[in-house]
């Protein structure tokens, strides 16, 4: 297949566009290159790097156009990728995450190609049952609402000749050729491995779905090459866990780590656990658990794999 990776020079991307070069895929990513595009450099010739805003679709639908004229699949990360990023410009987040996504669609549906978009489980918000993906949704922040008013457009565009596939994903951890350095289990890896010291926000009971970057990378993979799926939305995550056990886990990496519990609530209220048995119904299983891929991370900054991970280059915000 040929296939259109929107932002796959991200932290996501970079993993998932060589899985798709090693499985024989024609690659094309399309991204505006805020964190550098240079990585993907040894991919070149197999993959075809454009450096290009995505709301071009807007201003200059035609060279659109003519990038997905060939495709089978778009794969769609391109995005304002977290809360604090997404605070800092909500309009912009507002057009990339939901304006553009909703255009791209459209321009797939027109051309009858495959759709994939790289949703959240933020889009729950704070809820204490295990929720599965009929649930209601409940953003909490401009990165969430406008996940889920993009996931909303997708939903109205879906007729019986085509519908897209949501995949809403858990928070990511693991390696990445372009690492971020700005999520849980990440940042943990990090002062972990420099300081033997993490911090947590108040008691840290609230609970997250996790997922292995490449176990995303696969999952995307997998619905690629998917001919039917029986449903237009699916949670991807390998474990829920609350912010003290993943503390834990590294404490039993790193027997000298200190926890350190601040005496201030944790600005990020999303409290969440996701049910992944519609995932694994359709025949797709996780591999890499926060444990492994904890260890992975450690051993990645330890061993200087990451160079002067502390840059602020790897924080998206
Ligand atoms: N990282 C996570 O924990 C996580 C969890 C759930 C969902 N997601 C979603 O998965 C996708 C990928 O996440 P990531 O962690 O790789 O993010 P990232 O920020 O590392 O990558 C996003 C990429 O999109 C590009 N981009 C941004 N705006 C663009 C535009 N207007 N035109 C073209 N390219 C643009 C950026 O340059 C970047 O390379 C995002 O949609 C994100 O919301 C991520």
């Amino acid at each position: 297949m040929t296939i259109l990776v929107t932002g796959g020079a991200g932290y996501l991307g970079s993993v998932l566009v060589p899985k798709l070069v090693a499985r024989g895929h024609r690659v094309r990513v399309l991204d505006v290159g805020y964190f550098g595009l240079g990585h993907l450099g040894q991919l070149k010739p197999a993959v075809e790097v454009i450096r290009g805003d995505l709301r071009l679709i807007r201003t200059s639908p035609q060279r659109l156009h003519e990038i997905v004229a060939d495709c089978d699949c778009i794969i769609h990360l391109a995005a304002i990728s977290n809360d604090p990023s997404a605070e800092l410009n909500p309009e912009l987040t507002d057009e990339v995450n939901f304006r553009a996504t909703s255009a791209l669609a459209e321009t797939a549906k027109a051309a009858g190609i495959k759709f994939i978009f790289s949703s959240s489980c933020s889009v729950y918000g704070e809820e204490s049952e295990k929720l599965v993906e009929g649930d209601a949704v409940a953003p909490l922040t401009a990165y969430a609402v406008s996940k889920v008013m993009a996931e909303q457009a997708l939903k109205e565009l879906a007729d019986a000749h085509w519908s897209p596939i949501i995949l809403r994903n858990g928070t990511l951890f693991g390696y990445s050729p372009r690492m971020r350095f700005d999520l849980v289990v990440n940042i943990f890896s990090l002062y972990s491995a420099q300081h033997n010291e993490i911090k947590i926000f108040g008691n840290g009971e609230h609970w997250r779905p996790f997922l292995h970057v490449g176990d995303c990378a696969r999952a995307f993979v997998y619905f690629a090459e998917l001919a039917e799926p029986q449903h237009l939305c699916y949670n991807v995550a390998h474990e829920n866990l609350r912010v003290i056990d993943v503390a834990e886990l590294f404490r039993r990496i790193n027997p000298r780590l200190s926890v350190v519990h601040l005496d201030m609530p944790d600005a990020d209220h999303r409290n969440y656990q996701v049910s992944t048995r519609r995932l694994r119904a359709e025949g797709f299983k996780t591999q890499v658990s926060v444990r492994y891929g904890a260890e992975e991370m450690v051993e990645a900054i330890v061993s200087g794999l990451i160079p002067n991970p502390e840059s602020i280059y790897y924080r998206n915000a």
